[in-house]
């Protein structure tokens, strides 16, 4: 899980101060994909000579030891140059500056390659090339691209039969097994570059002044001769088009391949998404897509789409930290989520990505529910709409456990996964394994382009826009809305369920100013923070019912962010064992709706001040309730029960933000985790 970067330009004159900022900016926006370390090449004194800068930590440390190196000419000029960087999260090998990307193929810095995903076979590979007398400098996986490259190249050459910079990752690629987003760079091919993707998220960002006249890329098709490693690659260019048309002069245009939109957005809006075995090469201004092996299903036509991102959705805005700006979003993100899709006049769902599947959907024996982390626990939240308002059985599955149960799936299932990233390799696995045993797969994510989102039969997006704080919030709202909308227009067909149907709809109608609502108790809540929690080691959360889920995911972002221990109960359990642990010492978080599970909470409350337990409550803004009097209370709006887990949810976030920023903690970049979770 990591963060890949390149910029491209091509008879546009750019210093090395450009160059190398734009590099780390590029950098610093793919930092929630990995923050562990950091590391660029650009060219040196010519482009012969490649530069190497690595540092440990985040991008700033990596920008402050370039800035450090005063031998570096900044004013030195390029009319063409190739740069690429990356961002780290430790997969092979601990965070150091030796394994930190990109990485070499020898001291002389011949190939380098940066690199996100796993390469599986990296041991066979690395044993053999060390038997040809390659001196490994890393403990990654990535260290035997870049070695295999040089040695594929060397014996092609001195074969008499030396390689196309693309022939040669092709041969590369063909190697490797695993999930890889590959980007090369070598002193033998100056000015040029090439990327290859297999399994990993990669994109091409495209800027020219000159408008360009297609907006798409016919991709070149491979004719294989031999496999065989270093044996010549036939390839037949099917109808390989210029942007500009039928204009063949030269054009200035610049190119940035990354991991993400996010990194590319600031440079231009036109990308290209690059699809599983693309290889993308880039030389004098032009860009060719081939193909690393026949595959007749694959279209043979690469779209440059228009992202519609503004940069502002990436930024912090007055925010100290993404995770409050996320918090923050919500008025605005669930209404995202619901744009053109309800109709609150005539209370009607339609979900354009589901159109086409709906009949499928209903006939149906089962629906299976996969994910992992806050996004399993938006399909814990929605479970019981989806039985009562479906009729239909319901099963929940954690995608990583999903493939060690080699669970029976069916081809009359349909399996829903859920994924904010849309990248998440637990998540991807069990999609794999329902798709292999024909089940209907739907896909509900907040990444447009992204694996998930691609390799579903049909899905939702959720429209959250950008969520970079690594703990999710934004995207559990929107989650947990797109799955009702799911439910509510599965049962459009179902004369008996109009009324609660209305009644769920009107909840959504009024759900952005409940959230305003529910965010004005900010100041309450960093008050319980400071004074309540400060010394907490470890922390309860008691809910029933819809609230269940809710503790659970309270309960995540308390562990996430805090570094304290916390556990969501549900509520009905508590006699069966959490009840041992309470104690007068033991803080508990205590949700308790007007619903119709209100009494069985207010049991629990009564269990738990028997023994001592002193709980905060989060109640409705109408419970007068005089058990909870002398009580710390967090008093939000009320709103229909199946809706209410939205609500209930932004003062544990805002509680474990306050937390964390109280302990000094940076809550968007925890320790120990990334936000998107590219390895089983
Ligand atoms: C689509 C457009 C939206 C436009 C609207 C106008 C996209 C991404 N969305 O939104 O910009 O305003 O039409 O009607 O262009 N899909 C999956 N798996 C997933 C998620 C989605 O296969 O995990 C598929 C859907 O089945 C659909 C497509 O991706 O074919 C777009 O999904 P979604 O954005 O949810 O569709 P609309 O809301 O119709
Ligand atoms: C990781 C993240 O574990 O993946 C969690 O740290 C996240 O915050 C989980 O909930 C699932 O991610 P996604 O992208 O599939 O929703």
């Amino acid at each position: 899980m990591c963060g890949i970067f390149a910029y491209i330009n091509f008879l546009v004159e750019r210093d090395r101060k450009y160059i190398l900022n734009n590099l780390l900016v590029g950098l610093s926006r793919l930092e929630y994909r990995g923050y562990d370390s950091a590391g660029l090449c650009i060219d040196g004194k010519n482009d012969q000579e490649i530069l190497i800068y690595k540092q440990v930590g985040k991008v700033l440390a990596l920008r402050q030891k370039i800035e450090e190196d005063k031998d570096l000419d900044l004013n030195k000029t390029f009319l063409s140059h190739s740069g690429m960087a990356h961002t780290r999260w430790a997969t092979h090998g601990v965070p150091s500056e030796r394994n930190s990307h990109p990485h070499r193929s020898d001291p002389s810095n011949e190939f380098l390659v940066v690199h996100n995903g796993i390469i599986t076979n990296y041991k066979e590979l690395r044993a053999i090339l060390e038997k040809y007398g390659f001196v490994f400098e890393s403990d990654t996986d990535t260290e035997a691209v870049a070695k295999l490259a040089k040695y594929i190249y060397d014996s092609q050459k001195k074969a008499g039969n030396p390689l196309s910079f693309t022939a040669l990752v092709k041969a590369v690629c063909k190697e490797l097994d695993g999930a890889f987003a590959l980007i090369f760079k070598s002193v033998h091919y100056p000015d040029e570059m090439v990327a290859a993707r297999r399994g990993s998220p990669l994109l091409i960002g495209v800027r020219t002044d000159k408008k360009m006249k297609v907006d798409f890329v016919d991709v070149e098709e491979v004719v294989l001769g031999e496999d065989q490693v270093g044996n010549q690659q036939n390839y037949r260019r099917v109808q390989s088009r210029s942007f500009f048309g039928e204009d063949t002069t030269p054009q200035p245009i610049e190119y940035i391949l990354a991991s993400d939109a996010s990194a590319i957005i600031e440079h231009t809006k036109k990308v290209l998404y690059l699809e599983d075995d693309d290889v993308a090469h880039i030389s004098a201004g032009d860009l060719h897509i081939h193909r690393l092996r026949r595959d007749d299903n694959m279209s043979s036509i690469r779209t440059i789409q228009t992202l519609v991102q503004e940069l502002a959705q990436i930024q912090k805005g007055n925010y100290a930290h993404f995770m409050a700006k996320e918090i923050h979003e919500q008025p605005e993100s669930v209404i995202n989520t619901m744009r053109g899709r309800v109709d609150f006049n005539k209370f009607s769902v339609n979900l354009g990505g589901l159109r086409s599947q709906l009949t499928n959907i209903r006939r149906s024996r089962r629906i299976i529910f996969s994910a992992c982390g806050t996004s399993f626990h938006s399909c814990v939240a929605t479970k019981s709409l989806f039985a009562e308002l479906t009729d239909m059985a319901i099963s929940l599955e954690l995608s990583s456990t999903f493939l060690d149960e080699r669970l029976p799936v069916y081809r009359d299932d349909v399996c829903i996964f859920v994924s904010q990233s849309g990248e998440t390799k637990d998540t991807l696995l069990a999609l794999q394994y329902c798709k292999e045993r024909g089940a209907l797969c739907v896909g509900v994510t907040n990444t447009v382009g992204s694996t998930i989102s691609r390799e579903t039969h049909c899905g939702v997006h959720i429209n959250a826009g950008p969520e970079i704080s690594v703990a999710s919030t934004k995207a559990y709202t929107s989650q947990y809305i797109a799955l009702t909308l799911i439910a509510l227009q599965l049962s459009d067909d179902s004369h008996q369920k109009t009324a609660r149907r209305k009644e769920i709809i009107e909840g959504l109608y009024s759900l952005s100013n409940n959230i305003k609502k529910a965010l004005a108790q900010e100041e309450t809540i960093k008050k319980i923070a400071t004074q309540q929690f400060k010394s907490a080691t470890s922390l309860i959360l008691l809910g029933r019912g819809y609230q269940g889920a809710t503790c659970l995911e309270g309960a995540l972002k308390i562990k996430e962010v805090c570094y304290i221990h916390a556990e969501g109960i549900f509520a009905g359990e508590l006699k069966h064992g959490p009840l041992a642990l309470i104690d007068n010492t033991m803080p508990i978080i205590l949700v308790m709706n007007k619903d119709r599970h209100y009494s069985d909470v207010e049991n629990a409350f009564k269990q738990v001040t028997a023994r001592g337990g002193n709980p905060i409550v989060i109640c409705n803004e109408d419970d007068d309730s005089s058990l909870f009097h002398n009580m710390s209370t967090i008093r939000v709006p009320r709103t229909v029960d199946a809706l209410q887990g939205i609500i209930n949810i932004i003062p544990l976030q805002l509680l474990s933000y306050h937390l964390a920023t109280q302990y000094g903690y940076n809550p968007d970049s925890p320790r120990n985790l990334a936000k998107s979770v590219t390895t089983a």
